[in-house]
């Protein structure tokens, strides 16, 4: 049976004390919106309704998918779960499988989710929730089960008894139920309880008063059902997800120092005996090779490590592709565009863009490489650049295998250096150099006697 989701996501959140609406809000590098956008997708939802009231406009704006149709619906006033799920009732297909999902409670499983969905559909005519037991309930609506121990109802906390506060298996919120039953109960909804709001939890004890059963199911990790009110909460439930995913890394032979101090903002894709210092920062889709080590501080955005290379300490990363064997930093910054190959190295303060630097081929010191073709075994001395930049239009540097680019030269784009040339330290080299030869553009040294320096002006009195 086809799988809907209805995905509420219309409330303020002033608790966060925030201008960004919080569904906005960022885990893991990822808005909480749209974590769970991205788990539905792996469920092979085609259509989820999204419901937004507050900042409706930008959280439309945010929220992207590829596999799915993201029907935003916009709920005016917030007059509770099931109003705003009722919102979807125009649109929701009837005879599918719907799953009620909260932009503020972004870690669900896959798993847990697909089991959901696979116990309704043998309870076609009742409903499948999750609930949790917690030992402190304080908050949540409370899950009402008879002497069979089947559920026959929630109870919101304002609306309990002193004996229905004491039990503490709650309601998560998450439910899955046939859209034609939803859509005929949010229908018969009132708001005559101490809040004054549609309950969705209302549904519950419809379902099981029409003879549907209703099943609660238990996810593996609490944190999964964990909704976000508060900043301090964001940050609680960030580090808890760090740590399963460096957990996770750690299973498959990637050495982290400290799986406190990870941070993955995107995907990351190790091989055997990778390591990990402490306090990087990864984001995009980054590829590490084999026995590759990246020191502490580094960050890394869209990039490929390869085999045995070594990232040293505070070196930056971004859309680059370092291969095997190679060394870079501390304090590197290898920009959009830069391809380092196997055996090359690149020192602190080195910046490179666009630039391929060639086998076994070395900027250890201060250098621009910009726009620029580095053949093999060239090397690059301290305070090299590249002057790729005219003030209106960029171009290209290369230099041939062997070449020994002396320190403090610049390069003014565009020129070819040859095979093995030597550029003499301090030179400027503005027209091609023929393969083998030295190139030397500063002037001679000249020694005058009795030179002296300047000395201050005395102060008037
Ligand atoms: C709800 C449940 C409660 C459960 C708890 C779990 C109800 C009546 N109660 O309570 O049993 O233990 O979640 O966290 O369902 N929202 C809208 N439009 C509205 C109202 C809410 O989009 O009109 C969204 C909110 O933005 C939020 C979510 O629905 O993301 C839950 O609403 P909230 O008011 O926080 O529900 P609780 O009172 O916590
Ligand atoms: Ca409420």
């Amino acid at each position: 049976m086809n799988i809907e989701v209805i995905i509420l996501a219309a409330g303020k959140g002033s608790r966060m004390k925030s201008d960004l609406p919080k569904v906005l809000h960022e885990l893991s590098g990822k808005s909480l919106a749209q974590h769970v956008v991205d788990t539905c997708q792996t469920l092979g939802a085609k259509n989820s309704h999204i419901i937004v009231g507050h900042g409706a406009e930008q959280v439309k704006q945010t929220l992207t998918s590829n596999k799915m149709n993201l029907n935003f619906i916009h709920q005016k006033e917030q007059l509770g779960t099931g109003h705003a799920v009722k919102m979807a009732n125009d649109d929701l297909a009837d005879d599918c499988t719907t799953l009620i999902l909260y932009g503020d409670v972004p870690l669900i499983h896959h798993d847990t989710l697909s089991q959901l969905v696979e116990f309704q559909q043998e309870n076609r005519n009742g409903i499948t929730m999750i609930s949790c037991l917690l030992e402190n309930p304080t908050g949540y609506g409370r899950i009402i089960r008879n002497k069979n121990n089947e559920v026959i109802g929630i109870v919101e906390q304002k609306d309990a008894t002193e004996e229905q506060l004491k039990i503490n298996e709650i309601n998560t919120g998450i439910l899955c139920c046939n859209s034609t039953n939803l859509k005929k109960w949010v229908n018969q909804l009132n708001n005559n309880n101490a809040q004054g709001e549609y309950y969705l939890t209302d549904i519950i004890a419809m379902a099981k008063s029409e003879g549907g059963s209703v099943i609660a199911v238990q996810p593996e990790n609490l944190y999964e059902v964990e909704g976000i009110n508060t900043l301090s909460q964001l940050a609680k439930l960030e580090r808890i997800w760090q740590l399963s995913l460096a957990e996770e890394l750690m299973a498959n032979g990637v050495i982290i120092k400290d799986p406190a101090r990870f941070d993955l903002r995107g995907y990351i894709t190790c091989e055997n005996d990778v390591v990990i210092d402490i306090n990087c920062i990864i984001e995009g889709t980054v590829i590490i090779k084999r026995g590759a080590k990246i020191g502490p501080n580094v960050f890394l955005k869209n990039c490929k490590i390869g085999e045995n290379t070594e990232i040293k300490a505070n070196s930056v990363i971004e859309d680059a592709e370092v291969k095997n064997d190679c060394k870079v930093g501390p304090f590197a910054r290898l920009r959009p565009g830069a391809i380092l190959e196997d055996e090359a190295q690149v020192g602190n303060f080195v910046e490179i863009k666009k630039s391929i630097l060639g086998k076994g081929s070395k900027a250890s010191h201060l250098a621009y490489l910009g726009d620029s073709e580095i053949g093999s075994n060239v090397n690059v001395g301290a305070g090299v650049i590249t002057c790729n930049y005219d003030g209106a239009n960029k171009y290209k540097t290369i230099i041939e295998d062997g070449a020994f680019i002396g320190s403090d030269s610049q390069l003014v784009a565009p020129v070819t250096i040859g095979k093995n040339v030597t550029v003499a330290a301090g030179t400027t080299v503005t027209k091609d150099v023929a393969d083998g030869m030295l190139c030397i553009s500063r002037s001679k040294q000249k020694e005058i006697a009795g030179w002296k320096r300047p000395v201050k002006n005395k102060k008037a009195e």
